[in-house]
């Protein structure tokens, strides 16, 4: 046993670069990965969960009270697996970590070797009796699945149904069942079902006359022209195929015809350029009339939807005339012996086909299932969230209900594909349920044609249910993804590799009330819900709708809360989405953090007073970590370490421009103690910085950058402040963990102030040196305040270096958001870095840095969202009207005359620009004199980089050269700020390129 006061490996260090690489390279879509038994959102990497659990469950060597035991052991062995260990505690505790460390390669996940050892460790560690382990927000369950590989108990809840469900499978239905035949069990029901599946259903996706089987239907929603009444198929792109030799799209030809409304045809072809390729008809909800050019504004193009909910039919008259509704734009077939896929256009026969399959649907919706309709009646979600903004939108486009969310003809397949579901019991209907899953959710309207691919990709991966205009109904019989054969199969596959024969115990649970006994665990681990980040509830509805019909009267598909609610529980998920209230109130942050504390308290309630917690959490805002640590603190933990892991996907393009965060935080806590004394502010406030300081330097050098370096610092933050019962200043005030940024005593300020302000300041003398960073009010000599912003803003931006990831789920490519298909997007993506105001603020106020004062300048805020004006922005701020060839022309000509000058661009901005000698006027001042100077009179050490940059977009290299010598001889500030600047612009960008070329100009002295 160990010790209560012994820490544990997470308490002292953890191999974050290591796990960084190995969970950001997991292979999700690896063939047997438990992932794929079903899709849940924002899952954690395995590797991550099994080497935290590692780190918690064993005693760290190097402590005084660790087990002579527990060493002994573990040294024979660990021994076997990584060669011998030096006698040294000090080497034991690297060797542990690095077993850790190396368990967490996916690919060494399920070999003997390594979970013999770690089992084997555990065992040293907790003796006979294995450690329970609880996960109170299991979702998709990674942390309970890596716990039972350790040899674990386990207890997993989650207050969503769909999610328990999968917790159930996973944790207990194939552990129990694997070693019995389940996988060969599955794969013979299911090839069963597919053949009775086939025989119902292939009349409706025939072969073609000359035996090309068709896979997938390509439909577009369609409006009317309220111009000229021509139809307008929305169609997003005329891209049929991208991919190298085998190019084709749709074009069109508008048939004028009289008195009737003229009428676009539509033929395959191979461009032999991309111009060839006509345009789609609609962005952004706005749509253009191919026949009259004229456009239909958002509310129009909706409202005609909302008519049709949603148009995802077709209408179709007797001689298989489409009369209205969607328009079959092509269908995508295969031939037997020909490689490749080949594209047509619709037919009449393709659209009569479809008119006997909305019959045929009729007949089965007449019926029901023990009294529920057949096809999904339920409401679909409204709202989501403000923070991942409006998720579900489709209500506006008259989906009311989860059945609009499909066609006719997949209606019927999905109803013909759950009667014989719901005749089988026991696991193998969870798991059949499970695998029925799979093909609604590439079964429905919200289905894209990848041209790039070549193939179907549906938008779970999303986090949304965005409206797809035009969208690819795939056919379920043949052998494409998202096919039921691919369902079962990959389920099959999962039991076959999961290692694991011990069961754990999963239940739908409100992480407020357990049903646990006080002091049952060894281990909270928790990934509770990331503020406003994901709405689970709404999105899962999707699934739960169907699988309440194939598992009926399941003890987990139920709302533990409402009998009533056709749904999964909403009232007390938690998450900030202020669409939505309990009571009466909007869920905002403030409910977030209650739910959070109550959560807390009662993992602190559950677990043994010897025990262990952490809490993983990723959010980009600081409203996010307030809400999170203040219910931390309030349900009464300390922080003992915390430990960033990469776990995102590498960082794209687009991502790196807005900050996006790819490390998610692991707080290591412990019990607060009854004892815990009360803390002295000015002892915190001397600490934190030191701290601080030394975590910035130890991530950096694990590769940890930017905004997920910020958040990481909150870890050594909070364990100082954490310790304590409550910190108070002199006057025996306590100072609260939030509070009023803008205030200037401690009491109000609240001590998360300070910590962002300690970061800020750190970061800016690294990048800066001391001056800046002690520049709040205006220290000489440092570089003016929007040097400082400038610097502290690309500081956050940098991106942690992660490895890459495969694809989201495994199966079919997530969506890219430039893929989106909703009105909501911001108009075109202005050029320059963007974070948002939250962040920014948060550093740039106690750093002396008034951000309204550059605005428009240096930075340009719109919707809570601050961007970073690219230099070539600010031409017109720093030369005016003025030809950059006249300005070059008049720095050489000045510096001929052998005169001195200082630039004057911001006196008029429009005028051209004054250089007057330096010993008159300097335009640049420092120290408080800057400070108070309206920052649009002033010419800064900024300015002049950026005109010098200006200089050499342009190609004026006498004048830059004229100018590079005056700054040379005015001081060392330019050349200071430029290489500054030159370090932090990502090494791709348009400045980092100008400032290198001008830096290389600068003459050798
Ligand atoms: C970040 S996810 C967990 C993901 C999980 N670690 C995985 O790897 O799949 C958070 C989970 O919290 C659940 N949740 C939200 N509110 C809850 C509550 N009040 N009680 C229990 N679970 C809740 C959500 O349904 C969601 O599955
Ligand atoms: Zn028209």
């Amino acid at each position: 046993m160990i010790p209560k006061e012994c820490k544990r490996l997470a308490e002292v260090d953890f191999p974050i670069a290591l796990v960084s690489r190995y969970s950001a390279k997991e292979k999700y879509g690896a063939k047997g990965h438990p992932n794929l038994l079903h899709l849940w959102w924002a899952r954690r990497p395995l590797g991550a969960c099994r080497a935290m659990l590692i780190a918690l469950l064993l005693p760290d060597p190097c402590d005084p009270s660790c087990p002579e035991d527990f060493k002994r052991r573990a040294r024979s062995i660990l021994s076997r697996v990584q060669g011998s260990v030096e006698d040294t505690d000090a080497d034991l505790r690297t060797q542990l970590l690095r077993f850790a460390a190396n368990f967490a390669n996916w690919s060494n996940s399920a070999k003997g070797i390594y979970v013999e050892t770690a089992v084997g460790l555990l065992r040293a560690a907790h003796g006979q009796d294995a450690p329970l382990v609880v996960d109170s927000f299991a979702g998709g369950g990674s942390i309970p699945l890596e716990a039972l590989r350790l040899g674990c108990d386990v207890f997993a809840s989650d207050l969503n149904p769909v999610a328990s469900l999968i917790l159930n499978t996973v944790l207990d239905d194939i552990p129990r069942h694997a070693r019995s035949g389940l996988a060969d069990e599955l794969r013979k029901v299911g090839k069963h079902i597919k053949d009775e599946m086939a025989r119902e259903l292939s009349e409706f996706y025939p072969k073609d006359s000359d035996g090309a089987i068709p896979i997938a239907y390509l439909w577009a929603r369609t409006v009317t022209c309220d111009s000229c009444g021509a139809d307008i198929p929305l169609v997003r792109s005329m891209w049929l195929s991208e991919k190298g030799k085998r190019k084709r799209a749709l074009r069109y030809s508008v048939e004028r015809r009289k008195e009737v409304p003229p009428r676009a045809t539509f033929e395959v072809f191979t461009p032999s350029d991309d111009s060839d390729v006509p345009k789609g008809t609609v962005s952004r909800a706005k749509a253009v009339c191919l026949c009259c050019q004229s456009v239909m504004v958002p509310d129009r193009v909706r409202s005609q939807l909302r008519a049709q909910r949603g148009g995802a039919d077709a209408i179709v008259s007797k001689e298989g005339v489409r009369t209205g509704g969607a328009t079959l734009l092509a269908v995508v077939t295969v031939r037997p012996d020909v490689v490749g896929k080949h594209y047509r256009v619709g037919t009449a026969k393709d659209y009569l086909i479809v008119s006997k399959a909305r019959k045929g649907l009729e007949a089965l919706v007449a019926g029901s299932f023990d009294g529920v309709p057949i096809v999904p009646d339920e409401p679909t979600p409204v709202g989501g969230g403000t923070g991942a903004g409006r998720a579900f939108s489709i209500q506006n486009y008259g989906m009311l209900t989860f059945g609009d969310l499909f066609t006719a003809r997949q209606k019927l397949a999905l109803a013909s594909l759950c009667s014989p579901l719901r005749t089988e019991r026991g696991s193998l209907s969870q798991l059949l349920a499970l695998a029925f899953d799979r093909v609604a959710m590439s079964g429905m309207s919200m289905t894209r044609w990848n041209p790039s691919a070549e193939k179907m990709q549906h938008t779970f991966g999303r986090q949304a249910f965005p409206i797809v205009w035009s969208f690819a109904e795939v056919a379920p019989l043949t052998d494409s993804p998202g096919n039921w054969v691919s369902g079962y199969e990959l389920i099959a596959d999962v039991i076959d590799a999961l290692p694991v024969d011990k069961t754990g115990v999963a239940e739908v649970a409100d992480a407020r009330h357990l049903p646990l006994s006080d002091e049952d665990a060894s281990v909270w681990f928790t990934d509770p819900p990331y503020y406003d980040a994901i709405p689970y509830a709404d999105l899962s509805d999707f699934f739960f709708v169907w699988l309440k019909r194939l598992l009926p009267g399941n003890r987990l598909l139920r709302d533990p809360f409402d009998a009533t609610n056709p749904l999964t529980p909403k009232q007390f998920e938690a998450v900030q989405d202020e669409t939505k209230s309990v009571d009466g109130q909007p869920k905002d942050g403030i409910f977030f953090e209650r739910t959070m504390a109550q959560s807390f308290a009662e993992g602190r309630r559950i677990l043994r007073d010897d025990g262990i917690g952490c809490v993983v959490f990723a959010h980009k805002s600081t409203e996010g970590w307030e809400a999170l640590l203040s219910g931390l603190v309030q349900g009464g933990w300390v922080i003992s370490a915390s430990w960033p892991i990469v776990t995102e996907m590498k960082t794209r393009q687009r991502a790196r421009e807005s900050a996006a965060l790819a490390a998610s935080v692991h707080l290591v806590c412990r019990p607060r103690q009854q004892d815990a004394s009360v803390g002295d502010w000015a002892d915190v406030l001397r600490e934190v910085p030191l701290r601080v300081g030394d975590w910035i330097e130890r991530l950096q050098s694990e590769g940890i950058r930017g905004a997920d370096l910020v958040f990481a610092c909150i870890g050594p933050a909070m364990e100082i402040y954490s310790r304590y019962r409550r910190v108070e200043d002199a006057e025996g005030r306590e100072i609260p963990l939030g509070g009023n940024p803008s205030a200037t005593e401690p009491y109000k300020r609240g001590f998360l102030a300070y910590v962002w302000e300690t970061v800020g300041r750190l970061a800016l003398e690294q990048v800066l040196g001391t001056a800046e960073a002690r520049a709040r009010n205006g220290a000489a000599g440092a570089l003016e305040e929007d040097s400082r912003l400038t610097a502290l803003f690309l500081w956050t931006l940098q991106a942690t270096e992660a490895g890459t990831n495969g694809d989201g789920d495994g199966v079919d490519d997530e969506g890219e958001d430039e893929d989106n298909d909703e009105e909501e997007k911001p108009k075109k993506k202005k050029a320059g870095f963007t974070l948002i105001y939250d962040v920014v603020r948060r550093f740039a106020q106690p750093l002396g840095i008034h951000l309204d004062k550059w605005e428009d300048r240096i930075i340009d805020t719109e919707k809570g969202v601050v961007r970073l004006l690219p230099v070539a922005e600010r031409a017109m701020q720093l030369f005016g009207d003025v030809d950059v060839s006249a300005i070059s022309r008049r720095i050489e000509q000045d510096v001929k005359a052998s005169r001195n000058y200082t630039f004057a661009f911001m006196q008029d901005v429009a005028a051209p620009p004054e250089i007057r000698p330096r010993g008159r006027g300097r335009a640049v001042k420092t120290g408080a004199a800057a400070e108070e100077t309206p920052a649009i009179q002033t010419v800064t050490t900024l300015d002049r980089v950026h005109a010098a940059m200006l200089l050499q977009a342009s190609g004026q290299a006498n004048g830059l050269r004229a100018m590079l010598k005056e700054e040379q001889q005015r001081g060392p500030d330019f050349l200071r700020l430029a290489n500054a600047l030159s370090a932090l612009y990502p090494k791709d960008s348009e400045e980092k390129r100008l400032l290198d070329a001008m830096l290389l100009a600068v003459p050798r002295t």
